[in-house]
């Protein structure tokens, strides 16, 4: 579970010097105190070298905050639940995937414009592509909300066989559709056989800890099981999956590959992505 750290800046506790030419990072969402983006960006920008910090907002008002964000010449945003649809309305202009995928996560300001892009996917098949190339594989893909979206373009441009699972029909219906790929019923996953099994819906996560998504006799020796839940940082899924003989991913590599991917469009950079990893996982332990 995730707790405050006493001084209230991240396990590393080390503010850098601020000064007149401090660059500004934030998160903008609604609510932002379970974040732990500060803590990751904080400990990848100090350790890049970069006069920056990274603070988290919790507003209501996507287009204020933008126009906030041009106004004081901000680095970059990150963009948080509910706002990851309405902040486009706001942007100049999207990249092509983000358009594909309907919601935004990342303001990036360039010559005084504002361009949205969609980390989550990249994250998310980062993460994949440490276990397993997804190419061919048949890929059961749980969930059909936000994060679903944005993993299941990531898959099927990555050509895996993905077929989509969701409680409600009518919205697991209509992503396999813009998806272009099959849905079915939850209660169809045990007759499913599929090589990779990919948890994007919220079932696991505290403080309903104890639930999982699917029922342990679906998970067979040698899938590769993806919990993108990262708190806890094992899920009870993860659990009964490595019981299971599985291969397991766990919510954090997603999330901090989505975090990478943002540093490395925000700074041209390549990201600290073990140090990124280590103050996450502290955060969580
Ligand atoms: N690791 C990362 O970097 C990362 C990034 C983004 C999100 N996440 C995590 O991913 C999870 C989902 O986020 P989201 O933004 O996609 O949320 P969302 O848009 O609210 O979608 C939630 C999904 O969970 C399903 N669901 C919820 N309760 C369920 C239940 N009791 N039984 C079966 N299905 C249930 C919903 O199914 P119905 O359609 O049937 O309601 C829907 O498909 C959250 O836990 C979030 O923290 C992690």
């Amino acid at each position: 579970m995730v707790q405050p750290t006493a001084s209230g800046n991240g396990p590393q506790g080390i503010l850098p010097a601020i000064d007149t030419r401090t660059r500004l990072y934030g998160v903008i969402g609604a609510p932002v105190g379970h974040s732990l983006s500060p803590a990751m960006h904080n400990a990848a920008l100090q350790a890049m070298g970069c006069n920056a910090v990274y603070l988290a907002f919790h507003t209501t008002d996507p287009a204020g905050a933008l126009a906030g964000m041009r106004a004081l010449g901000m680095g970059g945003l990150s963009v948080t639940i509910p706002h990851k649809v309405s902040v486009m309305a706001h942007l100049d202009e999207m990249d092509p995937l983000a358009r594909r995928i309907g919601a935004v996560n990342t303001v990036v300001p360039r010559e005084g414009r504002l361009f949205g892009y969609n980390t989550d996917c990249f994250g998310a098949l980062a993460a994949l592509k440490e276990r397993v190339d997804p190419a061919g594989k048949q890929v059961a893909l749980l969930g059909a909300g936000g994060a679903a979206r944005a993993v299941g373009f990531g898959l099927v441009d990555a050509a895996a066989r993905v077929t989509l699972f969701n409680r409600n029909a009518q919205r697991g219906r209509a992503l396999a559709q813009a998806l272009g790929i099959e849905w079915l019923p939850l209660e169809e996953l045990a007759r499913h056989r599929a090589d990779i099994l990919i948890n994007t819906t919220s079932v696991g996560m505290h403080p309903d800890t104890g639930r999982m998504p699917v029922p342990a006799d679906c998970l067979r020796s040698g899938m590769v099981v993806m919990d993108i839940v990262y708190n806890p940082l094992e899920t009870r899924l993860l659990r009964e999956a490595r019981a299971a003989g599985c291969e397991v991913v766990d919510g954090v590599a997603m999330f901090v590959h989505q975090g990478a991917r943002q540093l490395a469009l925000w700074t041209g950079r390549r990201p600290p992505v073990e140090i990124m990893r280590r103050t996450v996982l502290a955060c969580l332990t």
